[in-house]
């Protein structure tokens, strides 16, 4: 292979492959070798996508529905997002504001080149979503971690923005659910967020794709409060529909025509199948079907949160939405990822390393997901309980 001119320090040296990959894919190993693994790992629902969103794929497929769509994505998925915001939040964002995307990774890496330039920073909190600090990397910008733990229920304070905020700091990514925490930013500390970032002149971007998967009575969208906020929504996790690759996310009016043109240029236009789908997300029938997976999940949540503290890990007494809870290993172990790869061989029970999502902390961290029923979920207790609890 010819070598490549030496063009100084690579940014793409700092992104970092997810160690959650070489987990499952060494359960995948165990598995074809005919051992039974229980799966705490996956950071997708375990249900299929919803009957009539397959339904109205097929028949997308069968009316030939297979172009290209607009950039933006079809009108109608748009009004309906709109329609979902006017219903939920009560609070009205135009549809020519929401932009369909390729999953809300595709939303990121599009305000990624929105927002970010080379030598910018941007805090984001520590532990977060892997991808965001990548995102950040990839365009040559800096992310500026704060490190948020339980007795901040894993969200920044202003007193934290104020202190890590560098003079090339550019903006603000939240996450709320946070992935891997499950935490939320109450409706005040989201204002006090908006606040900040208003006084201070940056942007405010915040993730917003665990909504729905919540399990409490109050969970702002930023746009309640901030409408020149930016912000990040998928249909893979409360509308079940990881493969689809759908999301999308919501800009400022001044900055609709630069989004637009970045959704040309990144990937021409998210997947007509998948919008055509996406369309049946907003019937009657679908949400029926979606509350009864919260459902499901909430008592998920239930049950493990109680039964992991029995065993000893130290959690957040407030799961309060997405499907993970962030526990703390130091009884039993300094090292999360030997931690997670000892359970994995010796017990068959799949968790992810802390060290995945920041470094603050993180190595006496586990991520524990409850995507997996409910019969497993009590066969992975029993096996922590053995291999823990001595
Ligand atoms: C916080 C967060 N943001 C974004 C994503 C990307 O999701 P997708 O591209 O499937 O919409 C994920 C996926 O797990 C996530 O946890």
């Amino acid at each position: 292979m010819s070598s490549l001119p030496n063009r100084g320090p690579d940014p793409l040296s700092k992104v970092n492959p997810f160690r959650v990959m070489t987990v499952m894919a060494r359960a995948q190993e165990l598995e074809a070798q005919g051992r039974r693994i229980v799966h705490m790992e996956v950071g997708e629902p375990d249900y299929s996508s919803a009957q009539p969103i397959i339904d109205a794929g097929k028949k997308a497929l069968d009316a030939g529905l297979t172009q290209y769509t607009a950039a933006t994505g079809l009108a109608p998925l748009r009004e309906s997002l709109a329609g979902y915001y006017e219903q939920n939040y009560g609070v009205e964002v135009s549809p020519e504001r929401i932009l369909i995307t390729p999953g809300a990774s595709g939303g990121l890496s599009l305000l990624a080149n929105l927002l970010v330039r080379a030598g910018d920073g941007v805090l984001i909190s520590d532990p977060a979503y892997p991808c965001v600090r990548n995102f950040i990397h990839m365009m040559s910008a800096q992310p500026q971690l704060i490190p948020v733990g339980i007795e901040q229920n894993f969200q920044p304070s202003v007193a934290q923005l104020d202190q890590y905020c560098e003079n090339n700091t550019s903006g603000l990514w939240l996450a709320s659910p946070s992935n891997p925490t499950g935490t939320i930013l109450e409706r005040e500390d989201l204002k006090a967020a908006c606040d900040w970032a208003a006084s201070k002149q940056k942007h405010l971007l915040v993730d917003e794709i665990y909504h729905g998967l919540h399990y409490v009575d109050d969970l702002p969208s930023v746009l309640e409060l901030d409408q020149s906020a930016f912000v990040v929504n998928s249909f893979s996790k409360y509308f079940g529909m990881t493969g689809w690759r759908l999301g999308w996310i919501v800009v400022p009016d001044d900055y609709i025509e630069m989004a637009t043109i970045l959704a040309q240029n990144l990937y021409i236009s998210a997947s007509s199948i998948a919008q055509n789908a996406a369309l049946a997300a907003f019937t009657p029938e679908a949400k029926t079907i979606f509350e009864e997976r919260r459902h499901a999940f909430r008592q998920r949540r239930d049950y493990l949160t109680a039964a992991l503290k029995d065993i000893g890990f130290s959690l957040s007494e407030n799961i309060q939405g997405a499907f993970y809870i962030y526990a703390d290993i130091s009884r039993f172990s300094d090292d999360c990822e030997e931690f997670c790869r000892d359970l994995l061989e010796e017990h068959g029970v799949a968790l992810t390393p802390g060290t995945d999502f920041g470094d603050f902390e993180s190595k006496r961290h586990v991520r524990i997901a409850f995507t997996t029923d409910m019969d497993s979920l009590v066969l992975g207790v029993e096996r922590l309980s053995k291999a823990l609890l001595k």
